[in-house]
């Protein structure tokens, strides 16, 4: 059977061409990203898998119901690129894969947050100004004596949870659809806000969360917070955090997503640096830690996002259903 798979990475290829081979199907692989004008190299394929960060418009889905292609099975988690809606219009189904790896994005986090908090980017800065002495004076703070505020606890969620109270941290959660049954100290997001020393979000990047961290937001939080996203740059209104960086209320930031990230992320390297002025100005805070949004990178998530991906394609085409089938009506309420 021919399948396609654009936004095809180089760490991506050889496990497509092994799936491929794996089990005798033909694999056409684009690097381009899937848009109305490349699909058309899709021809005759039954299913196309795809990892993009830039937009699946409804136009795109009309042009592969022309094609007649209806499954397009993607190899991330986040659907806040996807117009859902426009899928189902032109009866196209498409899959996610929901749980590559997500203790890689959970891991990464508290990485940033333990940078954060022995104040490793200032004494980098002083060893590299060749101030041996200057680096022995910024003293740390202890996860585990430390409370912090987990906003979200879904997959990624529950296992920054898990690894924060493995230091033996007070973990404070906030999410509008708790855990049934759990242990999770949930308080509403006033209260996580007003008492914790770390914050570390966890939910989609949907339009109603846009901002949820706002000026507001930065005035409850507790003097010298620290605060880290993996999850979506809009979550974090980021001229707000610059203006509490600037002013010392927050002591430290991670960022892997950034709000004005590139939208095509994942192309990065064919276009150069960045070039946006509060990314610069945050690259030249030795309190802030950014990074060019890869928490998911490891060599465990590549594989899962292939493997799990083509079996939600291959689901669809040979049993009709595919495991992670998304629904424009379910990401409403996630
Ligand atoms: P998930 O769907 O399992 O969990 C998300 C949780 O957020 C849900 O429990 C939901 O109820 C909650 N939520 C929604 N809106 C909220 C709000 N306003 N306040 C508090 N909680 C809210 O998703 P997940 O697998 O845990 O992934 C979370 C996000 O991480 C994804 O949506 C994606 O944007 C991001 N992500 C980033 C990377 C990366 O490489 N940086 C990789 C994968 C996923
Ligand atoms: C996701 O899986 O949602 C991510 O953020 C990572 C992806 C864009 C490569």
């Amino acid at each position: 059977m021919k399948l396609a798979s654009f936004g095809t990475r180089v760490d991506e290829g050889p496990f497509l061409q092994e799936w491929a081979k794996r089990t005798g199907n033909e694999m056409l692989i684009f690097t381009e990203t899937l848009n109305e004008d490349t699909v058309a190299k899709a021809a005759g394929v039954k299913g196309i898998t795809c990892l993009q960060t830039v937009p699946y418009s409804a136009a795109l889905f009309q042009k592969m119901a022309d094609m007649g292609i209806k499954f397009l099975s993607i190899r991330n988690v986040g659907l806040d690129n996807i117009d859902l809606e426009g899928a189902a219009a032109a009866g196209v189904r498409v899959s996610n894969v929901p749980a590559y790896s997500p203790s890689a994005i959970a891991e990464f986090a508290v990485t940033l947050t333990m940078h954060l908090a022995r104040n490793l980017g200032q004494v980098e800065q002083h060893l590299r100004d060749n101030d041996y002495n200057g680096a022995m004076h910024y003293m740390g703070r202890e996860i585990g004596q430390s409370t912090v505020g987990v906003v979200g606890t879904g997959r990624i969620g529950r296992e920054a949870i898990r690894i924060f109270r493995g230091f033996g941290a007070k973990v404070l959660c906030y999410d509008p659809y708790p855990v049934a049954d759990s242990d999770y100290d949930y308080v509403s997001l006033d209260e996580l806000l007003a008492n914790s020393d770390i914050i570390d979000l966890h939910v989609p990047g949907l339009p109603q969360n846009t901002h949820m961290i706002n000026a507001d937001s930065f005035a409850k939080m507790k003097q010298g917070v620290i605060i880290v996203n993996t999850a979506r740059g809009n979550l974090i209104d980021t001229k707000a955090l610059l203006d509490n960086l600037r002013s010392g209320k927050v002591a430290g930031a991670g960022i892997d997503t950034f709000e004005f990230e590139e939208q095509d992320l994942l192309n990065l390297e064919k276009k150069g640096s960045l070039n946006d002025p509060v990314w610069d100005e945050m690259m030249q805070m030795p309190n802030v830690v950014l990074s060019p949004h890869i928490a998911y990178f490891t060599a465990t998530a590549v594989r899962n996002m292939v493997e799990f991906s083509m079996e939600n394609l291959m689901g669809f085409i040979n049993d009709g259903q595919a495991k992670n089938e998304v629904q424009a009506k379910a990401e409403a309420t996630k």
